[in-house]
């Protein structure tokens, strides 16, 4: 039987989430392997989209996350593992949207990501993973690489004014979000 675990989630003002993180040596190791499957159960449980390992206190080089562009297409879907990854944006175009971060609960800021970004790293058999992405595939995928470099998503932010508590995000809505309300509840 393979027992694991649900991590403790590190929160802001932590050291380990402003570290650089160390890239993994041996992305085959059982070691690596098991912590996977531990940030998994630990970003499923905590009902996240995304998840980097020094956020669960081990600064290495390892991300996590579910790769589809809406929330609707992430349902029941199992997240993506990347060792050593790295980002390409495609050209200057930035997107604003809503992002929180499991590592800063109860809070929602306006972040500027590229729209459109090609990224690479390598599985837990050894492959290497090559892709484009777009939407929420592409901000979750930023902002998880942005954690290994040791930067939370409110160092991104030009405008202070735009983060929030989620409970007081209803003051940031207009006419046509209330016809069509936001889904801001991405953690990752
Ligand atoms: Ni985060």
């Amino acid at each position: 039987m393979v027992w694991m675990a649900i991590l403790k989630i590190a929160r802001m003002g932590h050291p380990v989430l402003v570290q650089r993180a160390q890239p993994v040596e041996d992305p085959s190791a059982e070691e690596v392997r098991r912590l996977v499957a531990d940030m998994a159960e630990t970003m499923i449980d905590a009902e996240g989209i995304g998840l980097a390992a020094p956020q669960v206190h081990r600064s290495l080089r390892l991300i996590l996350f579910l790769d589809a562009e809406d929330r609707a297409e992430m349902q029941g879907r199992r997240p993506l593992a990347l060792i050593n990854p790295e980002i390409e944006p495609f050209d200057d175009t930035l997107e604003s949207g809503w992002e929180g971060c499991l590592s800063i609960p109860g809070l929602r800021g306006v972040v500027p990501r590229y729209a459109r970004i090609g990224y690479r790293g390598l599985t837990l058999d050894g492959g290497t993973i090559e892709r484009e992405a777009q939407g929420l595939h592409a901000r979750v995928v930023q902002h998880e690489v942005d954690h290994l470099d040791g930067i939370l998503y409110p160092m991104r932010m030009p405008d202070l004014r735009e983060l929030t508590f989620e409970t007081e995000l209803k003051y940031f809505m207009t006419q046509s979000d209330e016809e069509e309300p936001h889904e801001p509840a991405d953690q990752p």
